[in-house]
């Protein structure tokens, strides 16, 4: 029995969380927030803002640039300094915000597929194209074809790749020889990487994931890494994220358009929780961290046994599964929905990650061990009525 209690139950539905906004009976495993309160000590640091009574405009003070370079430093061996971190509210704001600066109408931003899918909304709704590199399965990992990629890069319509490391939703940490060719890549096709890293802090215990920054001296001066507590800590409504650009000339660019776009400004709040996680968080992270790799365990073990059909290969990162079911799929019936109907499971269909997502459901796994427990009966037996009807 660890400190913290990740047994416990909150219901989150009077605070209107998305997640939840469902039919009575059912089971939410989609959307990627936790069901656990984040650690006691930021709610207590939040409660502590709170109770000041005067929430107005805020600076962002010394303690936040702190934190993160400490925090990167110490767990991921990242060095970062002040002036290469900005306030972003948001990862996705970074990401669309860079895609506006640094692409023309119609260039091409390069993305590996599947991906999670509002990677598409910040490329097309900014002007420029999606180009898809299919990542494939080989000896039971995902893999990059980086002779596909280099052929999209190469593309003198390609400005960007768009990156998702750990990636979401495969649940693969890229590693630093993989990066690193990236990396190479890129600079030889004049093609500038941003690296969303918002999942890293998820990962199995006693792995590590690799900043793509500290992959090589070329990766640190390519790249826009966007990094926020917001996943780990569940705080992904606090709008609070920062983006790492080592590169001065990128940085103006990227900085001028955030705050052009409006997101460069914290709310009173979002400083006070970025701080009081990374300073104050890690215990909690690390068994936040063997409990979300005991649900894996759990899932990969009932899926073998009672599934067989279904194929999962391990995720090392993020609190996602990804469920091959492409044996038993039939197209013209949507997996998901129909599991969604028989038995009020409410996953995520693979298609929407793009090619290669379909057949897949992506399953959510940042919850008490007895939502996943029931969430498994579900889907097995939405398996069985599906299979028994095709
Ligand atoms: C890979 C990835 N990037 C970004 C986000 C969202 O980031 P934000 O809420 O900071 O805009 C998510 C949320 O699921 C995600 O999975």
């Amino acid at each position: 029995m660890g400190k913290y209690d990740f047994d416990k139950v909150t219901d989150r539905r009077s605070a209107w969380a998305e997640k939840w906004n469902i039919k009575d009976g059912e089971l939410p495993m989609w959307i990627a927030d936790m069901d656990f309160e984040t650690a006691p000590e930021v709610k207590k640091a939040l409660l502590e803002r709170l109770s000041l009574g005067a929430y107005g405009y805020t600076y962002i003070p010394g303690e936040w640039y702190d934190a993160y370079i400490s925090w990167w430093e110490r767990r991921h061996g990242l060095q970062m300094s002040e002036d290469e971190l900005i306030f972003s509210t948001g990862v996705i704001p970074t990401i669309s915000s860079s895609v506006r600066k640094l692409t023309s109408p119609n260039e091409n931003v390069v993305i590996l597929t599947p991906v999670y899918n509002i990677f598409y909304n910040c490329i097309v709704n900014n002007g420029a194209r999606v180009l898809e590199s299919r990542l494939f399965v080989k000896d039971g990992r995902w893999e990059i074809d980086f002779e596909d990629l280099e052929e999209k890069l190469s593309d003198p319509q390609t400005s960007l790749l768009l990156l998702c490391n750990p990636h979401n939703p495969v649940g693969r940490i890229w590693t630093k020889e993989e990066l690193a060719r990236i990396g190479e890549l890129c600079k030889k096709h004049g093609v500038i990487v941003i690296s969303d890293e918002i999942h890293c802090d998820i990962t199995d215990p006693g792995k590590d994931y690799v900043p793509f920054a500290s992959a090589s001296d070329i990766c640190r001066d390519i790249s826009i890494t966007a990094i926020a507590p917001s996943k780990a800590f569940n705080m992904a409504g606090m709008a609070s994220s920062a983006a790492f650009v080592p590169n001065k000339f990128l940085r103006h660019r990227v900085w001028r358009q955030l705050n052009t776009d409006e997101c460069g400004e914290p709310s009173f709040l979002a400083v006070t929780a970025a701080v009081a996680a990374f300073t104050k968080g890690e215990e909690w992270l690390g068994e936040l961290n063997r409990y979300i790799y005991d649900n894996k365990l759990y899932c990969e073990k009932f899926i073998a046994e009672n599934i067989p059909d279904a194929k999962l290969i391990h995720s090392e990162a993020t609190y996602l599964i990804w469920l091959d079911c492409t044996n038993l799929y039939d197209k013209e019936r949507d997996l998901a929905d129909f599991i969604r109907d028989k038995t009020g499971l409410y996953i995520a269909r693979g298609e929407q990650y793009g090619p290669g997502g379909e057949g897949f459901l992506r399953i959510n796994l940042a919850c008490p061990g007895s939502f996943v427990v029931d969430g498994m009966e579900r889907l097995k037996k939405g398996i069985e009525l599906y299979r028994g009807n095709l």
